[in-house]
């Protein structure tokens, strides 16, 4: 299987991957499903809502420094390193639920944040967009609107920016293969990329050591880590 795989990939003229938080789980960012479900005695899950936000704001903040301090100290992995070398010999896009940054550090040019990112605040009301270099001292940040400030990630209940989210699916549209890594693929509408990909007769794979709502749908489902199984892929350009 591995050799079919692998015979396409590199035949192929537009790989599109689609990643989730599992792809940065072996930089040690836990993912948000499963185990790893739960901060304190918080289900993330409610943490991740607009409504969360507007009725604990602190208490969403501080979820948020958090994770930003773990990411910061984090170092991409193998995987992202693998798809930013793959950009070097085929036309790569990454579309990425994540909101860590880390295919950028690790070198990928072609990235669109589907949910934004935690490197980034913005106002609540006005226009006020900044990338956070530092620590946030404030332990609720206020615009100099006099509004309240919050990170540029896209929660639940909330649109997708829709210029990213057009050229996603124009990326998912066009690709010959796309590989979807680290996503349990019950977040919608990231998990309708694969759909816009096999109506262009893209193969699918998948690279995930579970099982997904979506793994009968793949032409092939790798049980592997994205680190393991995209470095291998990565050997076969080189070689
Ligand atoms: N390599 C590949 N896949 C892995 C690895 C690994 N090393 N470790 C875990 N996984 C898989 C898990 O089996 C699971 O299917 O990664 C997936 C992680 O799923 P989720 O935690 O649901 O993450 P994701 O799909 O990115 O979540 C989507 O939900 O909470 C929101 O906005 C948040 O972007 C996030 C969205």
């Amino acid at each position: 299987m591995f050799k079919e795989v692998a015979k396409k990939i590199k035949n192929s003229k537009k790989i599109v991957f689609v990643t989730g938080a599992g792809i940065s789980q072996e930089s040690g960012i836990p993912t948000f499903r499963g185990k790893d479900g739960l901060w304190r005695k918080y289900d993330v899950m409610q943490l991740a809502t607009i409504n969360a936000f507007y009725e604990n704001p602190l208490l969403v903040w501080e979820w948020y420094n958090e994770r930003r301090k773990g990411i910061f100290a984090a170092k991409p992995n193998p995987g992202h390193y693998a798809i930013a070398e793959l950009g070097k010999y085929v036309d790569v896009v990454v579309l990425t639920q994540n909101i860590d940054g880390l295919h950028q550090r690790a070198g990928s040019l072609n990235v669109l944040e589907l949910h934004g990112s935690i490197i980034r605040i913005k106002c609540t009301v006005c226009n006020f967009k900044e990338e956070i270099k530092n620590e946030l001292n404030d332990v609720l940040p206020i615009c100099k609107c006099g509004n309240i400030l919050r990170p540029d990630v896209v929660w639940f209940g909330e649109s997708l920016d829709q210029d990213i989210w057009k050229h996603a699916i124009i990326h998912a549209s066009q690709c010959d293969v796309m590989i979807i890594t680290g996503t349990s693929l019950v977040v919608s509408p990231a998990n309708t990329l694969p759909i816009y990909a096999k109506q262009n007769n893209a193969m699918l794979i998948e690279i995930n050591p579970e099982k997904t709502v979506m793994s009968l749908n793949m032409d092939y489902s790798l049980r592997k880590s994205s680190a393991v199984a995209l470095s291998e892929f990565v050997s076969i350009f080189r070689n």
